[in-house]
């Protein structure tokens, strides 16, 4: 019989790729949201892509009752990947309540929810921005939670001291925190992918888009960063690599002892770093398009330089990324032109 997981987010990013990714892994995944930040045409593409029907709950999870809803329906809830969060970094400055609101009670109901139905494998969708800037790279899980510049940053963080705390009381939730470094690209089929609204803040939407003429230019914040070409450097993970860490998650937690308590946290990265500069001469490179960008002064709160150790997730789920750069920035460009 396969597995239920319930896919909090599930129509978002990537939370979209994962459901594709459990669908092949012989999982039945099961799709909560509340269309904040994405579209019903999702679902509708996951059903052409996979040729299932994948069940759909529209429910906002701050709502207490969300959960109840959702348990009504679906019987052996076998565990729950929780993408559903607001994610933006300038809006969270901007609006910080709404943000710990969404973000914090989202999460605690989903874990009352688990408490009170005894699910017990729980993925939690985690950032490198609980690093901050840090001292010495590649950056390793050992790392102390860094100055994290973010409403929305902490809310990553306290989510993972919620689930230390919850997973070690329960005596037997068991967790990973899946630390993202930057998901990037989009599905090979051009199907789904990153759906920004508005003027995208993260670097690859606003690239596409400016290829293909939606925005005129492109800004390079800053080139005098202590990097060798002077531009920030990022570890830059397709979107479907990072799918599948989830599917590999779940397994492992479902191969521990029934009835234990369980946390840890990975980083999910290439383990390479790829400066702003290299992504764009890459983009052009890759789908032969030229773009107009212009180097202009640094942006507030920027990291310099930030990538992954990938040891542990390697050594212990057994997880590597597949896909180069360069196959992320093809993916990313065939989507756009679809879109
Ligand atoms: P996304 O916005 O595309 O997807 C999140 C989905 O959650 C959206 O479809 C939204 O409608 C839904 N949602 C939000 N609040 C909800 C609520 N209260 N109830 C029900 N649904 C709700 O974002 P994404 O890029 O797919 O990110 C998924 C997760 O990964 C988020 O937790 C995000 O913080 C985290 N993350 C993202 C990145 C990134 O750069 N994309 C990096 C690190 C971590
Ligand atoms: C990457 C680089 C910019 C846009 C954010 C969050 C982080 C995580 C991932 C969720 C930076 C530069 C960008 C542009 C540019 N999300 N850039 N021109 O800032 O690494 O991380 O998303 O957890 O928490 O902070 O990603 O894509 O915004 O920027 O030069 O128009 O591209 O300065 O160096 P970032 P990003």
């Amino acid at each position: 019989m396969s597995k239920k997981i319930l896919v909090t987010g599930g129509l978002g990013f990537i939370g979209s790729h994962t459901v594709v990714e459990l669908l092949n892994a012989g999982y039945e995944p099961i799709i909560v949201d509340n269309l904040h930040n994405s579209e019903l045409k999702v679902l509708d593409n996951l059903t052409i892509l996979t040729g299932k029907k994948i069940p759909f709950y529209q429910l906002d999870l701050c709502q207490t009752d969300a959960m109840q809803t959702i348990i009504n329906e679906e019987k052996n809830i076998n565990g729950i990947i929780h993408f559903a969060a607001l994610k933006s970094v300038n809006e969270s400055v901007n609006f910080p309540l709404q943000y710990y609101k969404n973000n914090i009670s989202s999460l605690l109901n989903v874990l009352e929810a688990c408490q009170t139905y005894n699910i017990q494998n729980f993925v939690f969708s985690s950032s490198c921005t609980v690093y901050g800037q840090p001292e010495k790279l590649p950056v390793n899980e050992l790392t102390e939670y860094g100055n994290i510049a973010s409403p929305y940053g902490n809310t990553k963080k306290i989510g993972e001291e919620i689930l230390k705390d919850f997973a070690q009381i329960s005596g037997k939730i068991k967790v990973i925190s899946l630390r993202y470094f930057n998901p990037v690209g989009a599905h090979s089929s051009g199907l789904i992918g990153e759906l920004p609204k508005g003027v995208p803040s993260n670097l690859v939407p606003f690239i596409t888009q400016t290829a293909i003429g939606k925005r005129a230019e492109l800004k390079v914040f800053g080139d005098d960063y202590n990097t060798p070409d002077g531009s920030c450097i990022r570890d830059f993970i397709h979107v479907v690599d990072l799918a599948k860490a989830h599917v590999k998650s779940i397994n492992y937690l479902e191969n521990l002892n029934q009835n234990t308590s369980f946390y840890d946290d990975f980083n999910v990265g290439t383990g390479r770093g790829t400066s702003v500069l290299e992504l764009i001469n890459c983009f052009e490179e890759v789908n032969q398009v030229k773009l107009n960008y212009k180097i202009v002064g640094r942006r507030e709160g920027d990291i310099e330089n930030i990538y992954a150790e990938t040891h542990k997730i390697s050594n212990v789920l057994g997880w590597k990324s597949e896909l180069s750069v360069s196959d992320a920035l093809k993916d990313a460009w065939n989507w756009e032109m679809k879109l």
